[in-house]
Parts: C-alpha cells; structure tokens; sequence
C-alpha cells in the first residue's frame, strides 16, 4: 500500500466510524425537533452499478465513494471537502488550473447517500425536509422512492416529504443528483461574472432535515408586524402565524401557544381529520423598540416562539428572531424606487454579493463582508440570485445591513421568449412553473421574518410572464409578506401588472467610466445612462485590482508580465472567458491614457489603485451628493459587485482573501456618514450628511496644491447642513485652473465640527481638463473617452520622506500608525499602510480607519487599524514615498 493509498483507506475507515455514530444515535427524538443529515457519501454513476433503489438500503458498502465531511456541498465542494481529494482550492485557482480540470465527469447524475437512525415511535410523524437540489434529483429512503426529479427540481425549491411510514430504526437516503445546465435548469449561475464551476453548482448544496411531528405539525412561522400610528409614535401589533396540518384521520383540537418576547399567547383550533388550517396569535407592543438599519439606530431583534399541543402534549414547535421596522416603497415623479424603512427615506447605498465559486459557505468570512460594507459606509447588498442559508439573514439582521434578494438573470430564471438575452430561450413547462412555485414559497418562508430583507425582485434584467408573476405574488401574499416587491431590476418595455411598472435602471456601466461620468448629470437626465440620478441596480466602474500580495497566490510569473505588459490581453482571472469583460483593455485603456504607460508591475498596481479608488469615490459621492437633487434625485445605487466568487482581478470593493485595497478606500471616503465632496463637472464642493442625529455648525476648509507643493488657492466657509439633504456649499469653479492650466493639482477638502473636530478630509488629485466622455457612443456596459485628462504630471512629484510611527492600541486587537510629511515640501502622494505577519505575509481581514492617503507638506495624519492575528510588521509605501517596514512594537 503506497502512503497515498493509506491516507485514502485510513480517511475511508474515520468516515465510516463517524457513519457509524450518526447511525447509532437517533437524529431526532422530540416532536418539534430537526436534525440535519451532518455528512455524505458521494459518488459518480458512472462508478455504481448498484440501482439507487437497492442502495437506498441500510449496510451497503461505500467505503470506496467520497466522504465530505460536510452537511451541504456542490459536486466540487464535496469534492474539496473530501480526504481523498488531492486538489485544494488554492490548486484549482492558480493560473488557468480550473481551465483544465475534468468537466464531464460531471454530465451524468451523481450520488449522494447516507444513513441515519431513528426511534420510530407510534403516533409520531416523521418528514424529510429538502431545501434546494441542484438542479433536480431523484429522492429515495429504506428502498423506495420518495419523490422524483420532477418534484424535487431547482437549486431553491425545498419540499417537506412526510416519510412516516418508511421510517426505522436505521435509515438510508440516496440523492441521485442531476446535471445541471444553466439554460434548461433553475441553478445558481453566476453567468459572466466567472468562469463555470466544472459541476456548474450541482448537488446537494444545502441542508437535508428530518423533522419529528405528533399528530399535527406547524408549517415555516411568519411574523407580521402593523402600526397603528406613524411607525416609532405608538404601539405596533405583532401577530405570529404557522399553517397547522392534522396528520390524522380523526377531528383534532390543538392548543397554539405562542411567545413574543415575555408575553405568552394562546387559543384552540379544531381541525378536521387531515385538514389543514392556519393559526394566528396576535398581541399588541407599546413603544416596541425599533430594528434600524445600522447607521441609524440599534438591531433590536425580538424572540417568537409557536407551538400546536394536542391533549397536553406538544405536537410541533418553531421559533425565530424577528425584528419590528417598517419598510415602504414609492415611485417618484421620475418613476424612480424610494424606500423608506422606519418612516426615512432610505438611500440605498450598496453593492451586488457573490457567493464562492463553489457555494461554500463560511460564516466568519461572511461576517468580515458585511462588516466591510458598514465599514465602507454602505447600508445593503443586492443578491441576483445567490439566496444564501438562513445564516446569511441572520448576520444581516444582527449586523444591520440591509438585504434585496431576488432572481437571477440570463438563463433559465429568465427564459421568457422576450428575453434577448437568451440565444434559445428554452420555454418554460407546467413543471417549471411548479418549480419556480416552490422556489418562492420556499425562499419566501426563510425571508419572511427577517427585518435586514428590504424588498423581493421577482425578475432581475427582464420581468416574469405573468403566469410566473402571479405565482411568485400568489406565494409572497400567502406567505404575509409585508416588503415591496419589484418586478425587476432594469427598465425595459413590458411589466406585469400583478407587481406594476419597473421603476429602477440597469444601464451600466460595468467596465471603466472617469470620475466625471457620476457628476455629468445634464436635465433632463434621460440621456446619461448610469449618471447619479435614479436608482441604479447594478452599475460601477468594474474596479477592484487586487494588491501584488493577493495577485501572486493566484497569478503564475507569466500571468503577472502579462497584467502590465500586454494591456489588451484575455485573462482567465476575468469575467467568463466569452463575456464583455474577459480582458481589462477598457480599463487599461483609461489607465494608460490618464497616468501614462506603466514602467513595471509595481507601478502599474499602484496606478490601478488610484483609478480604482478615484472610480468608487466619485460614484458613492455623487449618489450622496444628489441624493436630494431637484431635478432627479439620485435615489439609490448598487456597485457591481461587492465580493467575488473566487479571486478574480476586477468587480470588487475588496479581494477574495479579504484584502481592501484602492477601491475600498474610495468607496469608504465617499460613504461618510458625514462628509465633503468635490463635484468634478459643476466644480462645486457638496455637503453630504446620512445621519438621523448629528447636528450644529459645520466648517469647510479647503486649500489647492501645486505639484511643487506650493499652494495655489484656498478659502474657507460655514454650513448648516438640512435634513434628508446634500447641498453645494462652495464654488471652486473660479478658485483654481485657468493659472495653473499645465498640470495636475491637489485638492484638500476638510469638514470639521464647531468644536474643531475633524469630520471628514478627503483628497483629490485633477487634471487641468476632466475627460471628455463621449456618450452618444455609450454601449450597455461602458461610455468611451475621447480625450483622457492628464494625470501623468504626477509621475514627477519629487520624492516625500514620510516618517512611520508604529504603536500598538491600548487593550490590545489594534494599531496606531502616525505618517509625518513633516520634513518635505511636497504633498506624499497616496500613501498605503500593509500589516504583514512575521512570515510577511499580508494580514486579513485588517479594518484601516483610512488608507492610501495623501498628505500635505508638513502634515500628519494618525491611522488606526483593528484585526485579529499577530501582526509583525507595517509596509508603508506611495506614488512618491519609498517603501518601508516599521515593527510592531
Ligand atoms: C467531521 O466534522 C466534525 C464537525 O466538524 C468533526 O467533529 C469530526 O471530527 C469530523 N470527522 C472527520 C472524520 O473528519
Ligand atoms: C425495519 O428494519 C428491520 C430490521 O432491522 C426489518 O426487519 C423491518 O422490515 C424494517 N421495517 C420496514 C418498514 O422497512
Ligand atoms: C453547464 O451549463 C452550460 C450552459 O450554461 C452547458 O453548456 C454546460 O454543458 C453545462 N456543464 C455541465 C458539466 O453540465
Ligand atoms: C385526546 O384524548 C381524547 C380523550 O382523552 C382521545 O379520545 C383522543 O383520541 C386523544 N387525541 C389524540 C390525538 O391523541
Ligand atoms: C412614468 O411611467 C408612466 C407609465 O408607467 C409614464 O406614463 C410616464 O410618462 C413616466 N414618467 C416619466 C417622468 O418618465
Ligand atoms: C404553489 O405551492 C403551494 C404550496 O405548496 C400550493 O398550495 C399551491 O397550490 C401551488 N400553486 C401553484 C400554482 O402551483
Ligand atoms: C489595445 O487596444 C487599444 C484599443 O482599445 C489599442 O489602441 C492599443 O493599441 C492596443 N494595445 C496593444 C498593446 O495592443
Ligand atoms: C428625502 O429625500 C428624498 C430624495 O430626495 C425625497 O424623495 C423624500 O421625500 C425626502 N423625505 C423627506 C421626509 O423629506
Ligand atoms: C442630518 O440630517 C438629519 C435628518 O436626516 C438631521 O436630523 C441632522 O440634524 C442633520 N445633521 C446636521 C449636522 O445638520
């Protein structure tokens, strides 16, 4: 035996001990509990020749399959997840490894088995519980068929199949998984964001339960919330409601106790023999403390708890957290989406969310995104699809990030024959509809109670039939949805009446745009495409370079020549190899035209950094800024895309491994809650205040640097800022320009508290011209330059000799890194902070107060940093400051 064949075989023998444990303890015992089926064994058809039905039989012998120790995975996660398995994900990333690996093992049906134990009781019922299959499956237990690929079809649609009279006490389960294709079947796509996974997401992707009933058991609990005066002035009546189903063939009366908080309710029901009915108990909460979203108040989440008891006994019980806000939805003068949650008009202020590759799901790591989105000054994420676990839900309710689900666009979600989107749009069957039913009830019942969901998209680029509609509106109404629901995320020419008109814009940009393109917003504003006005569904500059540290655990020597050297060239670490966006000519293009031809790989990172980081601050700042524009407001907008499936070099606010880089710095300035901006086509200088609560003076200093670091002009000015408004507070049209008409400039914007606090400083760096966007050549997904503004003055900056301060936080889990530019007389240029371990490698994730940053000649400026970990060491370096690496003390 080779050690290789040893490792397998000892792997093979632990996973059939574990077999062993789940066997010989009982999954579930009490009426009203779920237990989850805790690992698999998976294996290719191709590999078996045993009938699924025959080994749907306890005692067969899968020593020889795949054993992912783990509850939900793909055909790929499992593989990943399984001892056996040679490859790692770090493998399969590296360069164009995933270009090679072995696609059609994955076009036959696969299996997925395990067997678990039960104490069948009499009188006790028993389901099994699915909650999605990729893309469809054939359902068999102790050597029957449950249910088949028909019925159990669709990465969302769960079912409930009552198993009663099958049960024993040793059980085994087979899935017999189905090929997935995109365009035939209801997967999760990620249609050109990515390359495929080889499986293209097929398996058993989420959680199979066993649930044990009495005599009746409760459907999903839904909780709706109605005020009886303006919301936050009075009490809020709070009502918990289940469907109740009689099991048996006898009339039975059934005792629904519920809790809300400390307040226990109660009433009978009778139900007649199989019958199925609905239990509601209502109960009133004065002055209930409000779920906010995080900017503006606490996540006050609230306990409910239902249960059925049938003669003194229970018979079924469920229980969830819920929060009490309410959400509201209009369309404006300009037939543009304003919610409002809590009775405030909500700026939408986010970004579009990817699941990994493989549809893994990590809690921690998901945790970090959404702490980087608060982080970064954004309010929600926009799922195209993508409908997590309810994990998701619930670090979103907790963490106050608001959510817009919905489906995705671009294949078999979206196979209407008006969609032209789809060469062969394949014409949905009775059973798709069935599908598509299911999926809503299904997805609709994980929603429901979660106060961070802000709204449902029935459609995302095209609207659903109005069969499809009437189904998804049917299940949402059924289900107590309370949320506005949007017929889709994109204007086009048709609705259905069921939801109403589209009321948001999906006109890009999705590949490079200037900073300027944000602010060029001409009335009536029709014709600017993604300009700050409107709610844009999903648009941004595409940016998001990774730093070296993060390219070079997926980027071969060759593929990084490449980046720099051959501007125009395919990457595979792109979008899909055959979309729009599967090299960055587009964005080189911008960079090479505004900052001059990069001289290595280096300066090329550092120049993507400072287009990525002008592209985000620009489009999060007009947004603020116009937010309360007369003439069309700029109502909400979600950058494309926050997170990546997998590392990938653009569409992103932060990199796969967690790192934040220019992008996220831009975004994270141009998302303050309070805050001055410079508005690069009106030359204005805006004050932009998110808050509910911040009050008094406000004071902008501002002050225009030279190159040579000499100033050029500066003033100062007072503000009050209004309620639920942004407004120009200074006109530097006439400040600066004209004289200094040959080259790049600074500009330092400061806001400051009538204490002298600082609130917000932010720097820009300008050409003598912004660059001249040529729109009548717009395309979906860009508008060209015709002339680029000239950044390249700054490839001349003379060098700054910043000094580096290094202090660990009192208490610990922090940094304190103070730069001086005490000593030079030229602004240091961009300068980026990087918390390395003591093997250099780069710490993540690390929450910077602010970073790459700019400071003035005799200036310093105090960052801080939180993170977990041991950090050894800060890199420090800039456009014209040498790099250097400071020990943590
Ligand atoms: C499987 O995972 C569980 C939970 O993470 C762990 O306790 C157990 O040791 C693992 N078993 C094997 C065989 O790796
Ligand atoms: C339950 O398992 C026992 C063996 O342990 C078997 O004799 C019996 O037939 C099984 N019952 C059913 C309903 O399959
Ligand atoms: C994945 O789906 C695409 C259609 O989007 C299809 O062409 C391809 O064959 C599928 N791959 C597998 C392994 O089924
Ligand atoms: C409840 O108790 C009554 C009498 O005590 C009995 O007739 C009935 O069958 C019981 N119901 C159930 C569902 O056990
Ligand atoms: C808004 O949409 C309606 C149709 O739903 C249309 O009649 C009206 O002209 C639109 N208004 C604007 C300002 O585009
Ligand atoms: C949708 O599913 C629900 C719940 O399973 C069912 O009651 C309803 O009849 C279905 N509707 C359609 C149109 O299939
Ligand atoms: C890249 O494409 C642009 C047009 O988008 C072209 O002007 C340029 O010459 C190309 N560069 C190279 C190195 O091929
Ligand atoms: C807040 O601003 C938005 C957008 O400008 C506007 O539609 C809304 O009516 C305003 N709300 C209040 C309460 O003034
Ligand atoms: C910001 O706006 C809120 C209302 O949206 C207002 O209550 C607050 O006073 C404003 N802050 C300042 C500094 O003016």
């Amino acid at each position: 035996m080779t050690r290789q064949k040893l490792a397998v075989w000892v792997a093979g023998l632990i996973a059939s001990i574990a077999g062993a444990d789940a066997r010989s303890c009982s999954l579930v015992s009490t009426p009203g509990q779920v237990g989850v089926i805790p690992t698999w064994d998976i294996q290719s058809t191709s590999r078996v020749t045993t009938d699924p039905l025959a080994l749907a039989k306890p005692g067969v012998d899968t020593s020889s399959w795949h054993h992912p120790n783990v509850s939900r995975c793909t055909l790929m996660a499992c593989l990943l997840a399984s001892p056996d398995f040679k490859q790692t994900d770090t493998d399969l990333f590296y360069s164009n490894s995933l270009e090679h690996f072995d696609v059609d093992q994955f076009r036959v049906p696969w299996l997925y088995r395990n067997e678990f134990a039960l104490k069948p009781t009499p009188g006790q019922h028993y389901f099994l519980q699915t909650n999605g299959i990729t893309s469809k499956a054939d359902v068999f237990l102790n050597g029957k068929k449950v249910a088949d690929k028909v019925l159990q079809s669709g990465a969302y649609g769960g079912h409930s199949y009552e198993i009663t009279n099958i049960v024993n006490r040793t059980n085994a389960l087979v899935f017999k998984v189905y090929p997935t294709d995109y365009f035939q079947d209801f997967g999760v796509g990620f249609v050109d964001w990515n390359p495929k996974p080889p499986d293209n997401g097929t398996g058993v992707w989420r959680d199979v339960t066993i649930k044990q009933t009495g005599p009746v058991a409760l459907g999903p609990l839904r909780v709706t919330t109605t005020f009886n005066k303006p919301v936050g002035q009075g009490s809020a009546v709070v009502t918990l409601k289940a469907t109740v189903q009689n099991l048996e063939n006898r009339v039975v009366t059934v005792a629904a106790d519920g809790v809300v908080g400390s307040t226990k309710l109660t009433k009978s029901v009778t139900l007649q023999p199989l019958a199925t009915g609905v239990v509601a108990l209502q109960t009133t909460i004065d002055n209930p403390d409000l779920w906010w979203p995080a900017r503006w108040g606490s996540q006050t989440l609230y306990d409910a708890q239902l249960s059925v008891s049938v003669n003194g006994t229970v018979s079924d019980k469920t229980e969830k957290k819920f929060g009490i806000r309410q959400v509201t939805h209009q369309i404006n003068a300009y037939n543009d989406s304003i919610f409002s949650v809590n009775g405030r008009a909500f700026q939408v202020l986010g970004a579009g969310y990817s699941s990994d590759i493989f549809l893994r799901w990590d809690t921690a790591k998901f945790t970090t995104q959404m702490q980087y989105v608060l982080d970064m000054g954004m309010n929600t994420v926009r799922l195209e699809g993508k409908l997590e676990h309810p994990e998701f839900y619930d670090i979103t309710d907790r963490l106050g990030v608001m959510v817009m689900p919905g489906w995705e666009c671009c294949d078999k979600w979206e196979a209407w024959p008006y969609n032209d989107n789809i060469d062969q749009p394949a014409v949905w069957s009775d059973a798709d509809y069935a599908t598509a039913n299911a999926s809503i009830y299904h997805e609709a019942a994980t929603l429901q109670t979660h106060p961070s969901v802000l709204m449902y998209f029935v459609g995302s680029d095209f609207w659903p039939d109005d069969r499809a509609a009437a189904i998804y509106v049917g299940a949402l109404k059924a289900l107590d949805w309370q949320l506005p629901i949007i017929p889709y995320a994109a204007r086009k020419d048709g609705y259905p009446a069921i939801v109403g008109p589209p009321s948001m814009k999906m006109d890009g940009p999705y590949d490079w745009v200037p900073p300027n393109y944000w602010w060029d917003v001409t009335p009536p504003s029709t014709d600017r495409l993604g300009a700050a006005f409107g709610f844009g569904s999903e648009l941004g500059a595409g940016v998001g370079t990774p730093e070296l540290s993060s390219l070079s655990k997926f980027l071969s020597v060759s593929d990084l020549a490449s980046l720099w050297k051959q501007p125009n060239a395919t990457l595979w670490h792109m979008s899909a190899p055959d979309s729009s966006f599967a090299t960055r000519e587009i964005y080189n293009l911008g960079l090479y035209g505004r900052y001059g031809a990069p001289r290595s790989l280096d300066d090329y990172l550092l120049k993507s950094q400072m287009a990525d980081y002008e592209a985000t601050r620009a489009q999060y700042e007009a947004y603020s800024a116009l937010w309360s524009a007369p003439d069309r407001p700029a109502t909400g907008l979600i950058y494309w895309m926050l997170d990546s499936a997998w590392p990938n070099l653009h569409w992103g606010l932060f990199d796969y491994y967690l790192h934040a880089a220019g992008a996220y710095f831009g975004t994270k300035v141009g998302g303050r809650t309070e805050h001055v901006a410079y508005d690069y086509v009106s030359r204005a200088v805006w004050l932009i205040n998110h808050s509910l609560d911040r009050a008094g003076a406000r004071t902008i200093d501002w002050e225009v640097l030279g190159l040579d670091g000499r100033s050029v002009a500066k003033g100062s000015a007072k503000a009050t800022t209004e309620p639920n408004s942004s407004k120009s507070v200074v006109d530097l049209s006439k400040a600066f320009g004209s004289s200094s008409n040959s080259s790049v400039v600074f500009l330092k914007l400061v806001l400051a508290d009538d204490k002298g606090a600082v609130l917000s400083r932010n720097v820009y760096w300008l050409a003598p011209t912004v660059d001249a966007l040529d729109w009548a050549d717009s395309s979906w997904y860009h508008t060209p330059v015709s002339k680029f503004a000239d950044l390249s003055g700054l490839d001349k900056l003379a060098a700054a000799a910043v000094k580096t301060t290094v202090s660990t936080k009192s208490g610990g889990g922090g940094l304190k890194v103070v730069l001086d530019n005490g000593a030079s007389s030229v602004p240091a240029f961009f300068v980026r902070v990087n918390l390395v371990d003591g093997g250099g490698e780069d710490i993540n994730p690390v929450f910077w107060s602010d970073n790459y940053v700019t400071l003035w000649p005799g200036e310093t400026l105090e960052l801080e940093a939180s993170y977990a970990g041991k950090g050894a060491k800060v890199q420090v370096s800039g456009k014209n400051v040498a790099k250097v690496e400071v020990a943590v003390p």
